[in-house]
């Protein structure tokens, strides 16, 4: 039996991915999932219990414990949490924590759009529609920066662009579910293109993808 159609959108830090992937689930009418919002909200969870991010089990026992009503914090939105994300992100026990509830979603009869970083390589390898974005790192950095400014968080770029490397470092680099562009994975590289071009080329990319899930 062929799998739902599902689509992931992975890729590093302010690539264009999140808008992307919102984007295609509305033209799909389908639920998106913001995977990288449950690792916000256990690395922030857990900072405000006091507990070290390198503490596996208190980490885990946040993973476990996660509430849909928890994620809705803006908190969990600012530069600190990205940064307390990816930390407690290569903790093994906390991605296995998380792997049912992102699970389900890649089952959905009706389809999902799934964003993150290892959604295509190890949460949905079945997807029939993978894309992996990204952007040089000084694009990205600004787009962040614009971002966060506009939020009222007072960053400076050259911030901004430490932190994306240190993170693609540490997401590219870890034992335990790397960032990485899965084989069928299209790549989709933003650094020219405006928001609205780069969602025009990915639906584009989605669409040959369906054409070909159809004939199946
Ligand atoms: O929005 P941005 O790309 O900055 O970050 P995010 O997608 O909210 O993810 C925050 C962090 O969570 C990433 O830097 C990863 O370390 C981690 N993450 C992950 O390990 N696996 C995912 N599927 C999604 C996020």
């Amino acid at each position: 039996m062929k799998p739902p159609f599902v689509i992931t959108v992975d890729g590093p830090a302010a690539s264009g991915k999140g808008t992307i992937a919102s984007r295609l689930a509305a033209d799909h009418g389908v639920q998106m999932l913001d995977s990288g919002l449950l690792y916000r909200a256990v690395g922030g969870l857990l900072a405000a219990e006091g507990k070290d991010l390198d503490d596996v089990e208190a980490a885990t026992a946040v993973a476990e414990g996660l509430t849909v009503e928890q994620l809705s914090n803006p908190a969990f939105r600012t530069r600190a949490a990205g940064e307390l994300a990816s930390r407690v992100a290569v903790h093994v026990p906390v991605r296995n924590a998380l792997f049912r509830l992102q699970k389900s979603f890649c089952l959905r009869p009706e389809g999902a759009v799934l964003d993150g970083r290892d959604m295509g390589t190890v949460i949905c390898p079945e997807a029939p529609a993978k894309l992996f974005v990204t952007a040089r790192p000084e694009v990205r950095a600004e787009r962040r920066w614009k971002q966060l400014t506009g939020q009222g968080e007072p960053v400076t770029l050259e911030d901004i662009l430490e932190d994306i490397r240190k993170r693609d470092e540490r997401d590219g680099g870890r034992a335990a579910s790397p960032m990485r562009q899965a084989d069928d994975a299209v790549l989709l590289d933003t650094s020219e293109m405006t928001i609205d071009h780069a969602a025009d080329a990915a639906r584009r990319i989605v669409e040959a993808a369906r054409a070909r899930w159809e004939r199946s």
